[in-house]
Formats: structure tokens, C-alpha cells, sequence
């Protein structure tokens, strides 16, 4: 037996007691006549005093350790005479009668405490290490206890687990696929699923009405903080169920996970907020609710007064900012070159400040001050309040009007890690244009039902037509999203039909599906949430990289494996592969 107890369970009412830990050492401190080594493991840490009363071969051993070397240490707990209040053990600390060194290390690249001094780069080729660090200890240890109350609450309500492959054919959910060469069917390749949407829906064919997965999915799109290339889903599906059903148990399930993982409480629905509406207020389809500061739509009012930014313009729309009144030039001017960066593409921004003793704006020249204080008050501003405003395009101004309203929030102290604001946005639009291709685009994925009302539109009107899809928002992130599929082939027909699909390349890619749909298809619907961005909403962190055990860099790659690498030549004579030379970029 190597211990008797790990390194954070031992306190006051243990002293007395003979015991035998293991672990790592974090610290070393060399006092002459006392040497004290902090032994680290994933429970904690203990206090470990090496002096007179131990022997001299113990001293000796504890003269030769060094961070990070792998001990095991025999000996008495015993009440510290200076009491640690931040640690769980530090009422205590173990008097060493035998230390063993179990394996010695090399000198860590970085301090492996609750705060590193290792830049980003090193710690992440030295992934091991860093987990050792409590801080990502507790994340791991957080999204363990989540999966657990995953499959506890959906066991509960009679789903059934059941694993979809990872070889598989493409399935467009708006990513790039990762492919996989076949050797035993040369110049072939699987693809890696962005998720398991077909299977899952082949499943509900087959009659499992109640599935569910806490699955790996594989998209190759650029990354960002809650973005990786394999990342893991809750994915579920049921068959026999509307919008309504999905929504009762996935909204029960996301209370039953705050209540059992972070102890907090919600007895009212969740709102829920029609896409548009979203989009109108907060210029967003996953609002950040924590605040306010809701949008109005002012085209009306600020057109016609000589100034001709605004009278060009398709769309003007503000906000009130609370309490912003102060602001100074200086202020307001660092948040015009905010939102003129190229990430959020603004063009200008024009202020309204409101006093108890009047209004002040940067269209005082335009307008007069009742017109201001017109357009400020259909902004909502109170005395105290700076309005925002900018114009445009309509959808381009409100994604950076809604860029400018999470700005101040931050700086306003608004958007509290602890805090929790959720809410469903339903009736998203069908299908979506894209400028570029001059096509439209499933806004979801291509195997969702438009709304039956809607549907006489699929062909005159794509635009127009809204879908039974929906998406779980929480803080400002899409935390899942889903829909009510299409379960008859000949919709399923019409919608690729509508998506630019010819029949030929309908049936090559989704053959499998539509005939699968003429066996008996049920009517049904489900969901997918993003596991890391969950765990990450509750750990309080804006990236999900730090609750991912092995995540990839900001550039896709794992420095640790140094992957993706070359393969040898006989690999790739083996796949009938060749490689191309690669153009240098510019
Ligand atoms: P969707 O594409 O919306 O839907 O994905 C569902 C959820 O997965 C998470 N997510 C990601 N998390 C980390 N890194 C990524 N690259 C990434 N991409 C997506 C998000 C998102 O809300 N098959 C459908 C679901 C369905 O219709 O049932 C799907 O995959 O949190």
C-alpha cells in the first residue's frame, strides 16, 4: 500500500494518527534545522516537517529532494504551530519518520502552483505539468462531476446511451470536414463527424426514441477562445416530440445541472426571445441578458434633419448606457476606435450625454435639443445615461452595435462570471444568404423543418421562411442549439432542392437518409450542447481550452504530440498517397 490518505483529507482531528502519503513536491523549504516540504497531490496539500525528531537517515533523504520529485513519507500528524487558514489541511502537518523518494524529476519548466509563471506556449507543451496545477485540477474535476449528472438526469428520463462512429461519410454542418484516408479502399476517405445529426436521426428511424451521447465531433474551422477543432457534444434526439417537449426537458435538464452542480436555483421559465427580437435589442442571436441596455430602433426619428450620414442610412439604431453620463472625451473617443476596428467594421459612433440639466450630443449641429432629447428618451436614457448610436446596413449595425453594448458592460463591471442569465432564442429564419456565393445557406443544418406555415414560401420566398429550431443561450454564448427535423423525404427533397443541391448530389451525399425516411420515419427533433463551452459557463471562464484535459493551440495544433505531423513515405505509398508541394505564402 502506497498511502494511507491523500494529501487533503488529513485535519485536526486526525493528530495522533500514524500515516504513510504520496505525492508531489511543490515546495521545499531548507531551514537549517527544519526542513518543511508542501506534498502535492489532486486532493490537496500536506505540510510535511523534517527536524530532530526524525531520523537521521529521513534528514538526509529531505537534504536530496527537489520540486516535483515523487515521494512517499511515513510519519505522525501533528497540530502546526502556525496555523494555515487557507488551505483545508493547514491546521495540521505530518512529523516525517521515513521518507521514500519514489522517482526523482528534472527541474519543471515553470512553477506548478496555484499560479504558474509559465507562459502559454510552455504550458501547453507541458500539458501534464500544468494539470497538475489546482486550477485545472478543479476544472477537470468539474466537468467529471457534469458528465456524471448528465447521464444521471437523462438515464432518468429514459435515455439511452449509445455510441455513433467516428469513420464515417461528411455531414455539412457548415465546417470543413476532417478526412481520413481509407487503405483497403484506396483514393477513398471517411470523414470525422461535425456531429453525429444523421446517425442520430437513422437511430430514431430505427425506434430508439430517447438517445443520447456525450460525443467527440471534428470540424476544421479557424479557432477561437470557445472554439476547438474536436470538442464534445450532449447530443441528444426523440422521436414522437415538438418543439414544446424538447424544450420542457432540455430547460429541466439545464436547471437540474445549475441546481445539482453550482447550487443555484431557477423557478421561472426560461424566456424565451423570437430570433428577431433578439437581433432587433440586442443585435445578437445569443444575447447577454445579465444586463440591460436593450437597442430601439430610432431610423425614423433621426432621419430628416440635414445630416447626412444619417439620412443615408438604412438603419439607426442606439442604446442608453447607464450611468455613463461622466464619460470624458477621451473615453468616448477610445470607444469609437473600438468599434472602428476591423474585427467590428463601425464607421462612427454618435453620443447623446444626459444631464438633469440638459442633453449634449455630437449632433447638437443637426438637431435641435428637443429632437435630442426625443431620440434620447425613445433610447430609454434617464438623467445620468450616455446614448450610443451608429447606422448602416441594418444586420451589419446591429452585430456592431451589439459589439460596442458588450464592450461597456465590461467595463461597467455587468458581465459577472457568477451570474446567470439563460434563455432560449427561437424561430430562427430558415435559411441564410451569403453575399459571397450569392446562395442561401441552412442557418442550422440542412435536416431541420421550416415552420408548416412557412412552407409555401420554401421556393418563392427562401427568406421569408422561419424554422422549428431553436438555441439555448446562456451569458452571451450559444451554450446548444437544435430542431425539429424533417422526417418525409419529399421536404427533405424540396429543402436540399432549395439549398442548391442538384438530385444527383442529394442522393449521393444524403441517399442513405431520405431512403431510410421511406421506412418509417417518426416524426422527430432533438439538440446538442457544446460540453466544453458548458463546463466553461460554469467554471466562470470565457475559454474552454482550460477544461479540455489535451486541447489543440490557437493554431489547431497540440505542441505536446507535436501534431498534425509528417507521416513516412512507406504510410503514404501504403494510402496511394502523394503530396503536393505547398505554394510559400506571401
Ligand atoms: P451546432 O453546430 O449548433 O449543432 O453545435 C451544437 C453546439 O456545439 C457547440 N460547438 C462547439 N464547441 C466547441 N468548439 C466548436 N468548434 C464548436 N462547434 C459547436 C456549441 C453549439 O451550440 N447537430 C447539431 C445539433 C442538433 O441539431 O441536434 C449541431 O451540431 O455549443
Amino acid at each position: 500500500m502506497y498511502r494511507s490518505n491523500t494529501c487533503g483529507e488529513l485535519r485536526i482531528t486526525d493528530v495522533g494518527k500514524s500515516v504513510t502519503l504520496a505525492g508531489w513536491v511543490q515546495k521545499v523549504r531548507n531551514l537549517g534545522a527544519m526542513t518543511f516540504i508542501d506534498l502535492r497531490d489532486r486532493y490537496g496539500i500536506t505540510q510535511i516537517v523534517v527536524n530532530d525528531s526524525s531520523s537521521a537517515q529521513t534528514r538526509e533523504t529531505a537534504s536530496k529532494i527537489g520540486r516535483e520529485y515523487v515521494l512517499q513519507i511515513k510519519g505522525c500528524v501533528i497540530e502546526r504551530e502556525s496555523k494555515n487558514g487557507k488551505i483545508p489541511t493547514g491546521d495540521i502537518e505530518i512529523q516525517a519518520q521515513e521518507i521514500t523518494i519514489l522517482n526523482e524529476a528534472t527541474l519543471p519548466p515553470f512553477t506548478i502552483e496555484e499560479d504558474s509563471d509559465g507562459g502559454d506556449d510552455l504550458r501547453m507543451k507541458y500539458r501534464y505539468l500544468d494539470l497538475r496545477r489546482p486550477p485545472l485540477q478543479r476544472n477537470l474535476m468539474l466537468r467529471h462531476r457534469m458528465a456524471q449528472e448528465v447521464r444521471r438526469f437523462l438515464d432518468s428520463e429514459g435515455f439511452m446511451e449509445i455510441e455513433t462512429p467516428f469513420l464515417i461519410k461528411s455531414t455539412p454542418e457548415g465546417a470543413r470536414d476532417f478526412v481520413v484516408p481509407s487503405r483497403m479502399s484506396p483514393n477513398e476517405f471517411y470523414a470525422l463527424p461535425q456531429s453525429p445529426q444523421t446517425l442520430k436521426q437513422l437511430l430514431m428511424v430505427a425506434g430508439y426514441d430517447r438517445y443520447f451521447q456525450i460525443v467527440r465531433c471534428f470540424r476544421d474551422e479557424d479557432l477561437r477562445a470557445d472554439r476547438q477543432p474536436e470538442f464534445t457534444q450532449i447530443d441528444c434526439e426523440m422521436s414522437f416530440v415538438e418543439q414544446e417537449d424538447v424544450l420542457d426537458i432540455f430547460e429541466r435538464w439545464a436547471k437540474h445541472m445549475f441546481k445539482t452542480v453550482m447550487g443555484i436555483e431557477f423557478s421561472n421559465k426560461f424566456l424565451r426571445m423570437p430570433w428577431i427580437e433578439a437581433m432587433e435589442k440586442y443585435g445578437s442571436d445569443k444575447p447577454d441578458m445579465r444586463f440591460g441596455m436593450e437597442f430601439a430602433n430610432i431610423t425614423s426619428l433621426a432621419k430628416g434633419h440635414s445630416f447626412s450620414v444619417f439620412d443615408d442610412a438604412e438603419y439607426i439604431v442606439g442604446f442608453a448606457a447607464p450611468g455613463c453620463a461622466s464619460y470624458s472625451r477621451k473615453q468616448i473617443d477610445a470607444l469609437t476606435e473600438f468599434i472602428k476596428r476591423p474585427q467590428v467594421g463601425g464607421r462612427g459612433l454618435v453620443w447623446i450625454r444626459v444631464e438633469e440639466s440638459g442633453v449634449k450630443s455630437s449632433i447638437d449641429k443637426f438637431f435641435s435639443a428637443e429632437d435630442v432629447r426625443e431620440i434620447a428618451s425613445k433610447l430609454g436614457a434617464k438623467a445620468g445615461d450616455m446614448c450610443f448610436i451608429m447606422c448602416g446596413p441594418k444586420f451589419k449595425v446591429l452585430t456592431q452595435l451589439c459589439a460596442l453594448r458588450l464592450e461597456v458592460a465590461s467595463q461597467l463591471g455587468l458581465r459577472d462570471p457568477k451570474k446567470f442569465a439563460p434563455l432560449w432564442v427561437i424561430d430562427f429564419p430558415m435559411f441564410e444568404w451569403d453575399e459571397e456565393t450569392q446562395r442561401f445557406y441552412a442557418m442550422h443544418h440542412p435536416f431541420t423543418s421550416p415552420k408548416p406555415e412557412d412552407v409555401q414560401y420554401l421556393e418563392s420566398d427562401p427568406g421569408r421562411v422561419r424554422a422549428n429550431a431553436y438555441d439555448f443561450v446562456c451569458n452571451g454564448t450559444e451554450i446548444g442549439g437544435g430542431s425539429i427535423r424533417i422526417h418525409d423525404a419529399k421536404l427533405q427533397a424540396l429543402i436540399f432542392k432549395c439549398l442548391g443541391f442538384t438530385p444527383q448530389k442529394a442522393e449521393e451525399q444524403f441517399g442513405f437518409l431520405m431512403n431510410a425516411f421511406k421506412f418509417g420515419a417518426p416524426p422527430h427533433g432533438g439538440l446538442a450542447f457544446g460540453f466544453d463551452r458548458l463546463c466553461s459557463l460554469f467554471g466562470g471562464a470565457d475559454s474552454i481550452r482550460d477544461f479540455i484535459a489535451f486541447p489543440k493551440n490557437n493554431a489547431g495544433r497540440d505542441v505536446m504530440l507535436d501534431a498534425p505531423s509528417q507521416i513516412d513515405q512507406s504510410q503514404l505509398d501504403e494510402l496511394y498517397l502523394a503530396l503536393k508541394e505547398v505554394p510559400q505564402k506571401k
